[in-house]
């Protein structure tokens, strides 16, 4: 072996090169995507000597309310006013209309008359197969009892029954309960109670209804 084989040709030599010019490339992209995925900044739970704690994770500080989620209206968000006691009328954010009760009477229908029944008796399907039989809606006790009373029972449940508050949104809940007070006026009402014009039509159906049965 010659000394002149060891030497290196030119074209050895720019290949060298080229060869060191793509490793010195590459190495700079490896520390490009280093540094990518290691950037300085603290990650959930990572350890930390900044705080006393030692994590980056700090808890809230206390009375800290997320945004939105404040529920300093009582009335509205619990049914309750500001001494605790159940209220006796709507929210001012609830209008009482028709709309309401109609809008009440289809998420009662949902969502309780399984249980209570169309007409609130207690005796709805799930009972009948078997589950605990509630109290009338419309008995005395609990005609005696406040709107937000009804409105409590559906967000948080009552005994047995389970809390609707994940299903049924306020507003709807809301319309649930004065729908509620429409069941517990239809039962046990008098005819003389009823409106005049309502009266008087009521009448008027049962006469023709008793001059049908008659030409029988
Ligand atoms: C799965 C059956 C079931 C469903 C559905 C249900 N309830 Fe009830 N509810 C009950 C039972 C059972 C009781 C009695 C609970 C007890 O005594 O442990 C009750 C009790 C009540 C009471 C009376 C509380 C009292 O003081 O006696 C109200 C008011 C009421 N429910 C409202 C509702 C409303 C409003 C809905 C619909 C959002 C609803 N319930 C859906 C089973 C149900």
């Amino acid at each position: 072996m010659s000394i002149g084989d060891r030497r290196t040709s030119p074209r050895g030599w720019v290949r060298r090169l080229a060869v060191l010019m793509l490793a010195v490339a590459a190495l700079g992209t490896v520390g490009c995507r280093q540094d990518m995925q290691d950037q300085p900044y603290y990650e959930p739970f990572e350890a930390s000597e900044l705080f006393d704690n030692g994590t980056t994770n700090q808890p809230l500080p206390a009375g800290t309310v997320a945004r939105g989620l404040l529920k300093e209206d009582t009335h509205y968000w619990f049914g309750r006013n500001e001494s605790g006691q159940w209220v006796e009328t709507l929210p001012a954010q609830i209008q009482g209309s028709r709309e309401l009760l109609e809008r009440g009477q289809e998420r009662f229908e949902i969502y309780c008359s399984v249980c209570h029944d169309s007409s609130g008796s207690g005796r709805g399907m799930i009972v009948r197969r078997g589950f605990k039989q509630p109290q009338p809606l419309y008995e005395q006790r609990l005609k005696d009892m406040p709107l937000g009373y009804f409105y409590d029972v559906a967000t948080n449940g009552f005994g047995i029954m389970p809390a609707y508050s994940k299903q049924v949104p306020e507003d709807d809940r809301w319309a649930i309960a004065a729908y509620i007070r429409v069941l517990q006026l239809s039962q046990g009402s008098t005819v003389d109670e009823l409106p005049a014009d309502v009266r008087n039509e009521l009448h008027e159906a049962l006469a023709a209804d008793h001059g049908d049965s008659s030409h029988e």
